[in-house]
């Protein structure tokens, strides 16, 4: 009999922040818990880990009801509201900021949080990747998931491991017009730089390995300025990665992050900055509110249980990395208001921006 697929569902949410957007109140983490729990020996779940960065709260959560999930999605959405309403009580900054509706209507997608989910057979032993970063937006995935999947410069397993030869697709979504295309690399290499290279609209959904179809990678693609039609903070997005065995190894999943690269977010969701890998004993962003920042969360699956995690950028390895992020920081900081820190004015749109412009419209007169 062919062995059951497992599901991997990582949803995220930012429902309140300690103090400002730095950092979650550890009331509302173990209300978190206290619920996952509870799912896990009500047996909806397998298993959980509740994972955090900066002021989001994401449910890491296995189980056999595949993705999209009505049952799933309740739950989440019930645990996120049950956590704002711990976030009230102790008046927490942006209290169920991420919530954008009033009431759960079968698929939390379009609801405000993020929603990264893969499903697969589980392998022997099953190595996996979670990715959760705060203060920027699901674009910021592009880079690190074409250096693994698509660089041999990154990956050399896309060279040495016969498995992975032939290539992967990947689905990039249109997050604009709501369209999706699957690229086929290498072949098509060039074509899908030329849309992924504008990480605020073209966004990494999956990635599947090309020899059976298999999926590697998933990220959430929820813009909230898109669902709410204005700004309310940013989306801080969520992504797994399976690694091993005719995938790129750990080490390769994790190499791109030696490279803190510039991302969108940050302060007000308006600035540029660099995307800095750090533990989880850092992931709380202050200053300026930043800089943006990615914790690794690492597992072997044993059956569906989440073994683990493991703090994947709690390596003197990355210290460089770290540093050149601060440096960076540093550097585009002193550009004040200016772009290229301050995000160009079409992607300013999805920010408070707009209402100052309109109050300054009548002040315009023709030029020559
Ligand atoms: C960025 C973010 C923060 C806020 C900033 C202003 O994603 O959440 O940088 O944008 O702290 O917040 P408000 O407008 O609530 O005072
Ligand atoms: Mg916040
Ligand atoms: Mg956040």
């Amino acid at each position: 009999m062919a062995k059951e697929k497992i599901t991997l569902s990582v949803i995220k949410a930012d429902v309140g922040g300690f103090v400002g957007h730095s950092d979650v109140h550890p009331e509302l983490l173990k209300k978190a818990e206290s619920e996952l729990a509870k799912a896990k020996s009500d047996g909806l779940i397998i298993d959980f880990h509740r994972g955090k960065v900066g002021d989001d709260i994401a449910l890491i959560m296995t189980h056999r009801k595949g993705s999209d999930n009505a049952d799933i999605h309740r739950f989440a959405w019930e645990t996120f509201e049950k956590c704002t309403e711990v976030a009230r009580k102790l008046h927490q900054y942006g209290a169920g900021q991420d919530l954008l509706s009033d009431a759960f209507s079968g698929n939390i997608k379009g609801m405000g949080p993020g929603v990264a989910e893969m499903e697969f057979v589980e392998r022997p032993s099953e190595p996996v990747l979670i990715f959760l970063a705060d203060k920027t937006e699901p674009g910021a995935w592009n880079y690190p998931l074409y250096k693994m999947f698509a660089d041999p410069f990154n990956t050399i397993g896309l060279i040495i491991d016969a498995k992975m030869h032939n290539g992967f697709n990947f689905e990039v979504d249109d997050l604009i017009e709501r369209k999706k295309v699957i690229f086929s690399l290498p072949e098509e290499m060039y074509e899908m730089l030329v849309f992924i290279g504008a990480p605020s609209r073209f966004v990494i959904k999956n990635v599947m390995r090309k020899d059976d179809g298999d999926i590697a990678a998933a990220t959430s693609t929820q813009k909230l300025s898109l669902i709410a039609g204005r700004y309310i903070g940013k989306d801080d997005p969520v992504m797994i990665v399976r690694a091993q065995s005719g995938l790129p190894a750990v080490g390769e999943v994790l190499e791109p992050f030696a490279m803190p690269h510039i991302v969108a977010g940050w302060m007000r969701g308006s600035s540029h900055g660099p995307l800095m890998p750090v533990g989880f004993d850092q992931d709380t962003p202050t200053r300026f509110d930043g800089p943006p920042r990615v914790v690794g969360l690492g597992f072997q699956l044993a059956d569906g249980m989440l073994v683990g995690p493991r703090d994947m950028f709690k390596d003197i390895s990355y210290d460089n990395a770290r540093k050149k992020a601060l440096d960076v920081a540093d550097y585009l900081r002193l550009h004040g208001p200016f772009e290229p820190h301050r995000l160009p004015l079409d992607e300013m749109e999805y920010t408070t921006m707009p209402e100052v412009m309109e109050r300054l419209k009548d002040r315009f007169e023709p030029a020559d």
